[in-house]
């Protein structure tokens, strides 16, 4: 079963505590009451947390450890590396149109970002992008459906209910995890894609 517990004493609050005194590593906007404890199938305990402007070197380690495949079924294209820009897109958000919340697992004593759900507004069609991906060796833990609906919450709170994603057809993970969830989900084809419209 899962659960989203607060965090405990000692683990998220304080670590905030000790950030806020880190010259340089406290964002301003940063929203602490996304924080929370998450327990996996396996009873492991992830950190999940908004992103901060600081995770770009755990972004890039992250990508370094997920699979071709997994790379290939969020971005849709075959990508070797993230540029400097993508980073500073995908870490510097304004936590309200623009938002991701990532699972932070602990590795040889260190942070490790071992997932990310994201939105992202699109001024053109006025539709937020949704994706998610998880680290090959934490995936089937129910990291995703939980990242997934938690970051779906967050976007529901700030009046978004209509979310779309790009999509690969045979990427059936994701849309068992879709129908799960209980989303309205609506599939077309778009250059050999398929475009999901997804309301909440
Ligand atoms: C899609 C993805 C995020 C799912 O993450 P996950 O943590 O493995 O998913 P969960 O453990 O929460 O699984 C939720 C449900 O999805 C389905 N599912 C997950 N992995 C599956 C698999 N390999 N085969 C079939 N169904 C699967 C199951 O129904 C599962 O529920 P169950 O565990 O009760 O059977 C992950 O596979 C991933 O990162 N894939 C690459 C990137 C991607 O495809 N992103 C989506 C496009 S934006």
């Amino acid at each position: 079963m899962l659960l989203l517990v607060k965090p405990k004493p000692g683990s998220g609050a304080s670590r905030r505590q000790v950030r806020k005194n880190m010259p340089g590593t406290f964002d301003e906007d940063y929203p602490p009451k996304y924080e929370s404890l998450l327990t996996l199938k396996d009873g492991r305990q992830v950190f999940l947390r908004p992103i901060r402007k600081t995770d770009g070197n755990l972004l890039i380690d992250l990508f370094n450890k997920m699979s071709p495949q997994s790379l290939y079924l969020r971005f849709l294209w075959r990508i070797d590396a993230l540029s400097a820009e993508m980073i500073h897109h995908f870490t510097h958000l304004n936590y309200s149109s623009d938002f991701a919340l990532v699972a932070v697992a602990q590795e040889d004593a260190r942070d490790a970002i071992i997932a990310v759900g994201r939105y992202f507004f699109d001024s053109k069609d006025g539709i937020s992008d949704l994706a998610v991906a998880v680290r090959d060796d934490w995936q089937r833990l129910g990291l995703g459906k939980s990242l997934l609906a938690k970051t779906v919450a967050i976007g529901k709170e700030h009046g978004f209910s209509h979310f779309k994603s790009m999509m690969d057809i045979q990427n059936k993970t994701m849309r068992r995890l879709l129908l799960e969830l209980g989303y309205e989900v609506k599939y077309s084809l778009r250059s050999g894609f398929y475009e999901v419209d997804i309301r909440v």
